[in-house]
């Protein structure tokens, strides 16, 4: 039994994490900026299972100094790791940023009485419920938001400024707050005022150590701005994009040789094999992780070659199949109700992600001229095959995985 060294499932560690070096380098500014009173706060955007989460974790390693920035900083901070979903409230919010800092910072007794003496106020706030609240249950009212304010700025002036009188035992350069997954807010959480408000009350009392830092999919954008326009204006967005082959075969390289060190009998992988990992990732990690893993899986002679690559990715429950499974299937059945639209879809993957006219669907789709304008507008605007820019009536599929799990699981 060989252990795999691939991890299509979870963010990927530190270890074996490849490529992101612009971003990294903007994100330590970010913390650098922190330490210097002027903190930057950021939100990662990006599709899904491109690496959002994988960089939030390689960040907070180096915010901690548990391993060194790209320009051999150390760096140390109190990070506190959230993420929301649609039943989270401002006061569940505020709950949370407590119960982490409690339990980071309510080491001694000393500690533990000075927080419990902060947090006070909380004392008098009915818990909630799990479930949809209602509207105006899901916002803190101004009072609380202001104690909430000020207890956190005491905390964070303790544990970062140069208070002799501290309760704590440690001294961090800042705080990072970073939230996870921030476009899954309901929009009655109203994120984009909340975070605004807060960070004006902490800046009023001088307290300016705290750097916030979200991560979600591109819809984030609009949440923010739906809830306080601008809000927009003090997260620097950072989305990313696909890794370059090159980046790409270096995940390879380090899984396998990440897996070569745990496991008794060394695993090699053949220049061709490698390749064809290389060209069915597209960039995306994801993709990466998950071929990868498959093809790992697959191999018994501990050379993985051509064949191990090939009979993993595709056919039931193989890699294409679970990746569809995660990423392709909401778009396919449940984003397109009509098998008119999916006719599309079926057309243009014999393209696979290259350009195809209009004249061309048209061709070869069994409706009326009607229903494929229709189609194409909805597939448009739901942005499963994007239009070319410049010309009219030329679109392609977003991506070439998706086009080949079409051809193979996407037909009735
Ligand atoms: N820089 C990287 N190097 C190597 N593997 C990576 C990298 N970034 C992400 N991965 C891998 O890609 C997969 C998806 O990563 P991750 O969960 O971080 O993405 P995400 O954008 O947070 O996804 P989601 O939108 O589903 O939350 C994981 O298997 C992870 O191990
Ligand atoms: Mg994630």
């Amino acid at each position: 039994m060989k252990v795999n060294p691939f991890k299509p499932n979870s963010p990927v560690n530190p270890g074996v994490f490849v490529g992101r070096l612009e971003e990294l380098n903007r994100l330590e500014l970010a913390l650098a900026q922190t330490c210097a009173e002027e903190p930057a706060h950021f939100m990662v955007t990006g599709e899904r299972g491109i690496g959002k989460t994988s960089l939030l974790l390689y960040l907070n390693y180096v915010a901690k100094g548990q391993i060194p920035g790209v320009e051999e900083r150390t760096f140390k901070f109190l990070v506190l790791n959230l993420d929301v979903d649609h039943t989270t409230t401002q006061i569940g919010l505020v709950q949370r940023i407590k119960l982490h800092l409690d339990n980071e910072l309510g080491k001694s007794e000393k500690a533990r009485t000075f927080l419990k003496e902060v947090w006070s106020f909380l004392q008098r706030i009915r818990v909630m419920d799990t479930g949809i609240m209602p509207a105006e249950d899901m916002i803190c009212d101004e009072v609380t938001l202001d104690q909430f304010s000020m207890s956190l700025g005491k905390v964070v002036q303790r544990i970062c400024g140069g208070c002799s009188e501290s309760p704590f035992d440690s001294h961090y350069e800042g705080v990072l707050l970073l939230i996870d997954e921030a476009d899954n807010s309901s929009s009655e959480l109203q994120l984009g005022t909340f975070l605004k408000l807060l960070l004006e009350r902490l800046q009023r009392q001088e307290c300016n150590h705290v750097l916030i830092g979200l991560a979600g999919l591109p819809e984030l954008r609009q949440k923010l701005h739906d809830s306080h326009p601008s809000s927009l204006r003090i997260f620097e967005e950072l989305n990313l994009g696909r890794l370059s082959d090159k980046e790409v075969g270096r995940v390879i390289d380090l899984c396998i040789q990440k897996g070569n060190e745990t496991n008794q009998n060394p695993t090699k992988i053949t220049s061709e094999a490698h390749s064809m990992l290389i060209s069915f990732s597209e960039g995306y990690p994801h993709f990466i992780q998950q071929f990868g893993f498959s093809a790992f899986a697959y191999d018994h002679d501990n050379v993985i070659d051509r064949s191990d690559v090939e009979n993993s990715a595709f056919g039931p429950r193989c890699a294409l199949d679970l990746i569809g499974d995660r990423y392709y299937k909401n778009d396919f059945y449940n984003k397109i109700q009509k098998d008119s639209y999916r006719q599309v879809l079926r057309i243009m993957a014999d393209d696979l992600d290259g350009w195809v006219t209009r004249a061309k669907i048209a061709s070869r789709f069994k409706g009326t001229k009607t229903t494929l304008n229709n189609a194409i507008k909805a597939l448009r605007d739901r942005h499963i095959i994007l239009p070319k820019e410049g010309e009219k009536g030329i679109y392609r599929l977003q991506h070439k995985g998706f086009a080949l799990w079409i051809k193979l699981y996407g037909d009735p």
